[in-house]
């Protein structure tokens, strides 16, 4: 149940966030729509056109809405995504939302570009943290954030692939007086704006054997964000990846993508159970949830409604978007007969012919392979 009672859902956060947000700033980073970020439509059409088939009289008395992500134990199946600079919206930042997520019993991702240093976030979250890494050109300063990622805590390594040479970048607008990419302190890279270390200082050369070679720097459990094909699934899977994010970067990256949903299945029958799979991109729903759980992501991410919840009522707004979702979610599990979230098949949703004829036609007949 919603604490603000006037916001009920996570778009009435966007309603009123898009109210307090600096226009300019709104649209070119928080938007879900505008013309400007195609292929997050093209997520959100992804869900709107999956149905869901419901089943009845199955004794719903009872939900159970947590599970676990490479072992970790999560209170409701929806993460926070990595994102930069969260004192865009909040001056309490990454701060503000590492409490949030704690709060919901789930994992927050701390992004490279944080405006909060790793250490500062580490300190005042008592639930999980996994680090997301760009790859820098300069691979000593890259090691050294692996290093102090693990140092303090943080559970698992996400390093992000689909963001070199894009074409609409969050970097675009970040105004100096917020205390920008922190984690650089004491580099070259200091003092840097987030557009000059993404457009001079990332890897853009990024290959699989650089994969390898953070793989030989540490234990901690490492997921590949920005998936989008079953060819490249295969091939995480044979680099020693434990996680996959399927994600276009909510539409920031290539705009031709498809929607993450419709991409799903092709990517989860591809390493047959072999490493865990989640989603991001449009996720507004509790509905959306179910239906990429249905469709074979262990859990999924949420990026712009953190930022909605956050500019609105800080911590305390994050948190209420994470509960509006499970609460949704809850509903929705019960409405269609579903008890667990573990449980979940993929007969549960009929995909539009149109994405793949040989899959749509599985949960259409409720059979799954
Ligand atoms: C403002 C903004 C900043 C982001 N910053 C990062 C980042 O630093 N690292 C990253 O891997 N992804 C970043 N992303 C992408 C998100 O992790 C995620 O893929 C995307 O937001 C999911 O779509 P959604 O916003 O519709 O939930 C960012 C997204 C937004 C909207």
């Amino acid at each position: 149940m919603s604490h603000n009672n006037h916001l009920l859902t996570v778009s009435d956060y966007e309603t009123r966030s898009r109210e307090l947000f600096p226009p300019q700033l709104f649209e070119a980073n928080f938007s879900t729509d505008g013309g400007r970020f195609e292929a997050n439509t093209r997520n959100i059409q992804a869900f709107n056109s999956a149905r869901l088939r419901p089943r009845v009289l199955v004794g719903v008395g009872t939900c159970k809405v947590s599970t676990t992500v490479l072992g970790q134990n999560i209170g409701v199946p929806v993460m926070i995504a990595p994102a930069g600079v969260h004192q865009r919206a909040h001056p309490d930042g990454e701060l503000a939302t590492a409490r949030a997520a704690a709060s919901a019993g789930t994992v927050m991702v701390l992004s490279q570009h944080s405006t909060y240093t790793i250490e500062e976030v580490a300190e005042v979250a008592t639930g999980s943290l996994w680090f997301q890494l760009y790859f820098l050109k300069d691979r000593a300063i890259t090691e050294r954030l692996v290093l102090r990622a693990e140092e303090a805590g943080y559970k698992a390594l996400m390093v992000t692939v689909d963001h070199v040479g894009n074409l609409q970048s969050e970097h675009q607008i970040v105004d100096a007086s917020w205390r920008v990419l922190s984690n650089f302190a004491g580099t070259d890279l200091e003092g840097l704006s987030a557009s000059e270390v993404y457009h001079n200082r990332f890897e853009w050369d990024l290959n699989w054997s650089d994969l390898e070679w953070l793989r030989a720097r540490t234990s901690l459990p490492l997921v590949v964000k920005g998936i989008q094909t079953a060819e490249d699934a295969e091939l995480c899977r044979e680099h020693g990846v434990n996680a996959i994010v399927v994600s276009n970067h909510g539409g920031h990256a290539l705009p031709d993508a498809k929607g993450t949903l419709e991409t799903l299945p092709e990517v989860v029958d591809s390493v047959r159970g072999e490493l865990e799979v989640y989603m991001d991109g449009g996720v507004r729903r509790g509905s959306d949830v179910l239906k990429a759980l249905a469709l074979g992501a262990r859990a999924v991410f949420i990026g712009r409604p953190l930022f909605w919840g956050l500019r609105v009522d800080g911590e305390r707004g994050v948190l209420d978007v994470l509960n509006i979702l499970r609460s949704e979610l809850e509903s929705t599990m019960r409405l269609c007969g579903v008890t667990n979230v573990e449980h979940v098949s993929r007969s549960l949703v009929s995909m539009p012919a149109s994405w793949d004829p040989e899959r749509s036609l599985v949960g259409v007949n409720g059979r799954v392979p």
